[in-house]
């Protein structure tokens, strides 16, 4: 059994589990892919990104996807609604696309304005283009284990873990958070991989007592720093999905210790810095390997959708 003592001698600081840099071999990866499908068959993969209104952090992820999709050597489109746009309005410019030859992949991103039903938004999007894997039809598919699109950050996930040599056969894996964007489809993966799955959410009590027992450890919450070191077996890997906006100096310096100089400069900087919801300072003396945050889930969530972008043109041509 496990004791205060045994905790206090394995703490150390977790090994990073690099997601950007696992991220760039994936892109690598469907930049070659890309050239092959331009050279071979004269095929340039296309994907729109649909924004409704002006939230500030999907303007960054949007942005993000729409430049390096360019780097990959995709083309993409921006779709900028504005934010009065009606539920029947986007559903007709998703319809639009559908009907596209020349367009691939589709994603609405998230949240939409309060008004508009994401779930009709979804089913409304072809299947063959849900390069985000929300369509019930893909879910239903990756549940089933058949091919399938598969929600970009937990297919994120999962790359990271086989690359980095993270054993997840027999392992319990515990995820908090159940979404239908990562939490949900997480669990199936993992269970696909013989991993042993408890989901937990807002509703778990001690919620410490489940995750203690995880080998690997998913928080997906957009809680910041609710995972803090008593709720981590020694040595575990701890993959970190939220991002978190924090602007507040003090809790700066209580979330990243050593490295809070640098982060309040970030605040002072740009208002803002992105804290995870897995406490950085705590959790990294007593897990064995953390994702970072930024730079550990984010980029992968986006190497996946430019993989995904290009598994549809694919598909699309029976190629
Ligand atoms: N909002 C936050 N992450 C995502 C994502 O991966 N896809 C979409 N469509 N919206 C999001």
């Amino acid at each position: 059994m496990e004791t205060v003592e045994s905790r206090e001698e394995r703490r150390g600081v977790a090994a990073i589990l690099d997601g950007a840099h696992v991220a760039e071999e994936i892109k690598r990866d469907v930049a070659r892919d890309v050239e092959a499908l331009k050279g071979e068959h004269g095929v340039t993969p296309c994907l729109v990104v649909v924004r409704v209104g002006e939230d500030p952090a999907s303007a960054v992820y949007v942005g993000n996807k729409v430049r390096t999709s360019e780097e990959l050597g995709l083309s993409s489109k921006h779709l900028a609604l504005p934010a009065d746009t009606t539920e029947v309005r986007l559903i007709g410019e998703v319809t639009g696309l559908n009907a596209r030859e020349d367009v691939d992949g589709i994603l609405v991103q998230l949240p939409l304005p309060k008004g508009i039903d994401e779930r009709r938004v979804n089913e409304a999007i072809d299947p063959s283009k849900d390069v985000d894997g929300y369509h019930p039809l893909n879910i239903g598919r990756m549940t089933l284990g058949q091919p399938a699109f598969v929600p970009c950050t937990p297919a994120g996930i999962m790359e990271l873990l086989a690359r980095e040599g993270v054993s997840v056969r027999g392992a319990h894996a515990v995820i908090v958070g159940r979404s239908h964007i990562v939490g949900r489809p997480m669990a199936q993966l993992l269970l696909q991989r013989d991993a042993t799955v408890t989901v937990c959410h807002s509703r778990t009590p001690d919620l410490a007592a489940h995750t203690r027992r995880a080998d690997i450890l998913v928080c997906a919450v957009g809680s910041p720093g609710l995972i803090r070191g008593e709720h981590v077996k020694p040595g575990a890997v701890v993959v970190d999905v939220g991002m978190n906006r924090l602007t507040g100096e003090e809790q700066a310096r209580e979330f990243f210790g050593e490295d809070s100089a640098r982060r309040i400069e970030t605040i002072r900087k740009r208002g803002f810095t992105l804290v995870g919801d897995v406490h950085p300072a705590e959790v990294s003396r007593v897990a064995g390997r953390l994702t970072p945050v930024p730079g550990g889930v984010g980029p992968l969530t986006v190497a996946m959708l430019m993989r995904n972008t290009v598994t549809a043109a694919r598909r699309r041509r029976g190629l």
